[in-house]
């Protein structure tokens, strides 16, 4: 008889469904939630109800909490102990939506393997990451936490990601298990608005927000969060036309569910369950194996199988996959070696990743009269702004213990950077208050200086979850400092912080330079000092749109076409009468401080029968005098399909480092697979017929060189 098994059968009605049960426990827990009805103590560890933890930090505590579960309960159980490990643990990297903009999947997994081993060494089994929701809305405040608004790029965070948690092994000490979140399409919440319903078609649902999760799964996730809202009146904890008709029995999922922070319970404020008997019939039936902070199957599953509302055998099948997963972490084993066995590389090596990861990441938007970089002599430097000399905004949502480690601020990595120029700094305002007597002092600075670097943008603490904003951008009265400070006549580089597009159309157009830089990590002042100062050139893109107006919002690259498509000077077609439809940078947008320059693409064959592969080539150079690089995007169009189509299609991208004057081919070969979408039932077919292959440095139509395919039957 299996382990599993011969545990199903000794266990008693409560040990299985203390086994579902994940709570907050002990001193030190980190609040990510609204208060818990009825906190738990360590005996409910040692009687078996409860089967896993989260928000515990620090080795000792969670050590002494494994030790009663594995010694001093019945049937010795380890726990399952869970936390937001999202973009570092010790040492942050660069908020997620910022890695995102490097466009590199090999940085992403770097990262989630140091954040995996840092946290698995403090005794962490399973982070709550990746978060894979595309987001086209920047009312919204998660965005951050995602891969943007493109599928593609959503596909390959989800399976960078994976890979870096787990690694090829996941009983190793330290590997973490990953956890897809949030399942699905949270992204699209009705105007922005954190936790509101979201309303999405099934074509939507499948084309755009359900890939991430698929690859994820594909990449041998361990779990998956279903996220706290409904579609269509179907609160996700709850849907079981999506956790178990599609996941688990189409897509083949065999590990976790676990349900966000109270939502199995949250059912009952969702309207489709009376108590929390129905609450917990609903989300086992559903396929939800873990509760994570709700009453519902603590106090609810015994009830609902009384009433006959769920089986016994139903919540076997539970139990069954949670043991399961704790087996395939080798906590059965080994449960106390995540915690006791140093597994994490030695500070230097993760501060230099995450710093470099904090340079892919940053994003030139405009450089005029190349104002930037800045050079190592010169006149005074003014470093301005509420954002110039805080830590915490270097490490922004989500930072798990990044506090803990004092993170590079922008006016450290100047200094360093440049110990030869003189910097003078000024606050000028908060970034949130209204205060404005400090901007006299920082106008006097900024008129001391030959260059102006303006720290400003968005609080950390404003973006994340329960932050969704009205107005996404410059917050307090930094506005009226930048204005100000413009009007000295000094040239103005604005270093934004942010975790989303900050829509300041009228500023950014006014400033000399614009640098993103998101909320760049605990590295995070030295890796923007090394774009500004040129030792890394900029080549992060945008991964989202950039509004131009919020009414515009929401803004994305990949729209359908509809039928009287814009056309300058055209009046019946689709177009707003007040401002242009265009972003003001569209998807994938990023300058360098050197030009590059690319080809008209070729194909290896123009007409293609299914199965036979397309290589696509493109001549590349780079026509400057700096090194640096670049990121090239491969988009594709169906022109005519059973359906209408978005007007591109991300593909492929590459990302590469060309000297100046250096030429290169940049190869990207697709198969059938590539050139399917989904038919009238959804499901993938290749429909023949012409298609227009697109390669750019973003999705800006007008600067895409495109050739045309055929794909026959
Ligand atoms: C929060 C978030 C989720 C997080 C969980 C545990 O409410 O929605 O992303 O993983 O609770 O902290």
């Amino acid at each position: 008889m299996s382990r599993i098994d011969d545990l199903v059968s000794k266990m008693t009605l409560d040990e299985k469904i203390g086994q579902l049960v994940m709570r907050a426990l002990g001193a030190g827990t980190i609040v990510t939630g609204p208060d818990a009805a009825a906190e738990p103590s360590v005996d409910d560890v040692r009687q078996g109800r409860v089967g896993s933890i989260l928000n515990l930090v620090g080795r000792d505590r969670i050590l002494a909490l494994q030790k009663i579960a594995v010694e001093e309960s019945r049937l010795g159980i380890p726990l399952l102990v869970g936390l937001d490990v999202i973009h570092g643990y010790l040492t942050d990297a660069p908020v997620p939506l910022a890695e995102a903009a490097a466009f590199r999947p090999d940085l992403w997994e770097a990262t989630a393997r140091m954040a995996a081993e840092e946290a698995a060494e403090d005794g962490v089994a399973l982070t709550f990451a990746p978060m894979l929701d595309l987001a086209r809305d920047p009312r919204w405040g998660r965005m951050v936490e995602g891969p943007g608004e493109d599928p593609y790029v959503g596909r390959l965070m989800a399976a960078a990601k994976v890979a870096g948690f787990q690694g090829a092994d996941l009983t190793r000490p330290e590997a973490i298990a990953a956890t897809a979140k949030h399942f699905v399409g949270y992204g699209a919440v009705n105007a922005g608005r954190e936790y509101a319903s979201v309303d999405l078609s099934e074509r939507t649902l499948h084309e755009f927000y359900l890939p991430a999760f698929k690859a994820a799964v594909e990449a041998g996730t361990l779990a998956i969060m279903p996220a706290f809202h409904d579609i269509a009146g179907r609160p996700m904890t709850g849907d079981k036309p999506l956790l178990t008709d599609l996941v688990r029995d189409t897509w083949g999922f065999e590990g976790i569910y676990v349900s966000d922070y109270d939502a199995i319970g949250e059912l009952v404020a969702h309207g489709v369950a009376a108590d929390m008997a129905e609450a917990a019939a609903i989300g086992l039936t559903a396929g939800m194996d873990i509760d994570m902070m709700s009453p519902a199957y603590r106090d609810g599953l015994r009830p609902a199988i009384e009433r006959g509302l769920v089986s016994v055998d139903l919540l076997d099948a539970a139990v069954r996959r949670v043991l399961a997963a704790k087996q395939r972490l080798g906590l059965f084993e080994a449960p106390y070696a995540r915690g006791t066995i140093v597994v994490a590389r030695p500070r230097e090596e993760r501060r230099a990743l995450v710093r470099a990861a904090g340079a892919a990441a940053c994003v030139l938007l405009k450089n005029e009269s190349e104002v930037l970089p800045i050079g190592p002599t010169g006149g005074p430097i003014a470093l301005i702004g509420p954002f110039g000399t805080t830590t915490r905004e270097m490490i922004g949502a989500w930072y798990g213990l990044g506090d803990r480690e004092e993170a590079v601020t922008i006016k450290a990595g100047i200094e360093a950077a440049f110990p030869g120029r003189t910097l003078l700094v000024a606050e000028g305002v908060s970034g949130l208050g209204g205060a404005t007597d400090g901007i006299a002092a920082a106008v006097a600075v900024a008129n001391e200086a030959e260059v102006v670097l303006m720290a400003v943008g968005e609080a950390a603490e404003l973006s994340g979850e329960a932050a969704s904003r009205t107005q996404p951008g410059f917050t307090g009265k930094q506005a009226e400092l930048v204005r100000a400070v413009m009007a000295t006549g000094k040239p103005v580089v604005l270093l934004l912080v942010c975790g989303r597009p900050l829509i300041e159309t009228e500023i950014i157009e006014a400033a000399a330079a614009v640098l993103v830089i998101w909320h760049p990590g605990s590295e995070g002042g030295a890796a923007v000092a090394e774009v500004v100062t040129g030792r890394r050139p900029p080549s992060g893109k945008l991964p989202v749109s950039w509004p131009r107006h919020l009414g515009q919002v929401p803004v994305f690259y990949n729209e359908r076409p509809t039928g009287r498509p814009y056309a300058d000077g055209e009046f019946f077609v689709t177009k707003y009468i007040d401002a242009p439809n265009d972003p003001l940078y569209p998807f994938g947008h990023g300058l360098s401080y050197t030009t590059f320059e690319l080809g008209v693409p070729e194909v290896d064959r123009a007409v293609f029968k299914p199965d036979q592969p397309v290589t696509v080539t493109a001549r590349l150079a780079n026509t400057g005098d700096l090194t640096a690089d670049t990121t090239v995007f491969l988009f594709l169009r169906d022109c005519v399909a059973s359906t209408a189509r978005p007007i591109l299609e991300l593909k492929r991208f590459a990302t590469l480092t060309l000297e100046p004057g250096e030429e290169t081919v940049v190869h990207f070969t697709l198969a059938t697979a590539d050139f399917e979408c989904l038919g009238p039932d959804l499901t993938p077919c290749a429909e023949p017929g012409d298609f227009e292959l697109s390669v750019g440095f973003s999705a800006d139509r007008k600067a895409l060189q495109t050739t045309k395919v055929t794909l026959v039957s």
